[in-house]
């Protein structure tokens, strides 16, 4: 597994004025895609590709094009919804599935509520969208379910981490090679209810209300 944290100044900028409890729902949604469309270009330095030919008005002349089926985009509901606008920007022609995941707010445990994929993802390269990776639970999950239906490789863009999130995926999938985490930080660690600290708070509700 290979975690990369983004280092670039405007995340960082972005990324202060998300955590700020001040900031407002439309700018929330706002910076969180912009702060997507940033990690997304870190993220897909691995994307597929292939040589294709094409004319230009001048000559002909061998070019880049993604790999087909171009890669599957998972948001996990509710928060990764957030963050599918700020991704296909980058890549319009992925095809977007949809995982309803939830934590039980007592057990902690992540529970899958909602499907929305292709029966069949073998070799198929995947980005998981999920803002806040807290406890790792909801993640594992996720690429469980991936990796059953035959992904071959994950890559996921997150907005923050906790060590202990990282260090429950690292356990389960430390060995792979084909899994990525993508982040814009690692913040210091969770507190007694599971939230990241410092954080951004609940990002479902700070991108779509307390509902
Ligand atoms: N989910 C959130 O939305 N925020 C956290 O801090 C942890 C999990």
């Amino acid at each position: 597994m290979r975690v990369l944290v983004a280092d670039h100044p405007l995340i960082a900028h972005k990324l202060t004025v998300l955590r700020d409890k001040n900031t407002p729902s439309p700018v929330f949604r706002q910076l969180t895609e912009e702060l997507v469309t940033l990690l997304a270009y870190e993220a897909t330095r691995q994307v597929r590709v292939e040589p294709v030919n094409i004319e230009t008005p001048v000559t002909s002349t061998v070019g880049t094009g993604l790999v087909k089926p171009t890669p599957l985009v998972v948001p996990i509901l509710r928060a990764g919804l957030g963050m599918l606008e700020g991704m296909t920007r980058l890549l319009p022609t992925a095809e977007v599935g949809f995982l309803g995941m939830a934590r039980n707010e007592e057990t902690l445990e992540a529970i899958t509520y909602a499907e929305r994929l292709p029966e069949d993802l073998t070799g198929r390269q995947v980005y998981v969208l999920d803002p806040m990776l807290a406890t790792g639970g909801t993640l594992i999950e996720a690429f469980k379910f991936l990796f059953d239906r035959g992904a071959a490789d994950i890559t996921c863009i997150c907005l923050l981490a906790a060590p202990e999130g990282l260090a429950k995926l690292e356990a389960v999938h430390g060995a792979r090679d084909n899994v990525h985490v993508v982040l814009a930080s690692i913040d210091e660690g969770l507190n007694e209810k599971s939230y990241i600290v410092p954080g951004l708070g609940d990002a479902g509700d700070r991108l779509y209300g307390v509902v």
